[in-house]
């Protein structure tokens, strides 16, 4: 079994999203017995609440289904419970890694260096955007995904 968890911030927009983009991929492809996956945001505030209906919205318009998601707060146990801690942004990244007990930090990683022909190197945070920024999200989400099982399917499902 593979566990990987998406973080972000507010865990109301970016890291809820990429659970449902990834977890669709997942099914599709037939393995959900073999990964699964969570989200957690670094910032307590929105603790039990849905995602962004923003985010919902969006998702849904391409068949992903957030209903029912709840936030709650990336802690060091995630550390020892999943097998890649996948940050959203670089303050994130920073946030985890001052709180990954020693000899984890291999675990914490950046979820665009999953879609590297994008040459980005962030998932901007939509909340205070306008305009098109979540569905921005979710296209880098869908792209990074792909890489994200390419790497699980090469380094962790081969024995
Ligand atoms: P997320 O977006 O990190 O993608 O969930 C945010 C949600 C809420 C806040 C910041 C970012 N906030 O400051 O409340």
């Amino acid at each position: 079994m593979v566990n990987v968890l998406f973080v972000c911030l507010g865990n109301i927009c970016r890291s809820p999203s990429a659970e449902g983009v990834f977890r669709a991929l997942v099914e599709r492809e037939g393995l959900s017995e073999a990964i699964t996956c969570d989200s957690a945001g670094t910032g307590s505030w929105h603790i039990g609440k849905p995602p962004d209906a923003r985010a919902t919205e969006a998702a849904a318009g391409r068949g992903y289904d957030l209903s029912g998601f709840r936030a709650r707060q990336a802690s060091p146990r995630d550390f020892d419970d999943f097998d890649l801690v996948i940050a959203m942004d670089r303050s994130n990244h920073a946030n985890l890694a001052a709180m990954a007990p020693a000899g984890r930090e291999d675990r914490l990683r950046m979820m665009m260096s999953f879609a590297p022909d994008l040459a980005i190197d962030e998932v901007p945070d939509p909340y205070y955007g306008g305009g098109d920024g979540f569905e921005r999200v979710l296209d880098m989400l869908e792209a990074a995904s792909g890489g994200l099982l390419d790497h699980i399917r090469a380094e962790r499902l081969t024995s």
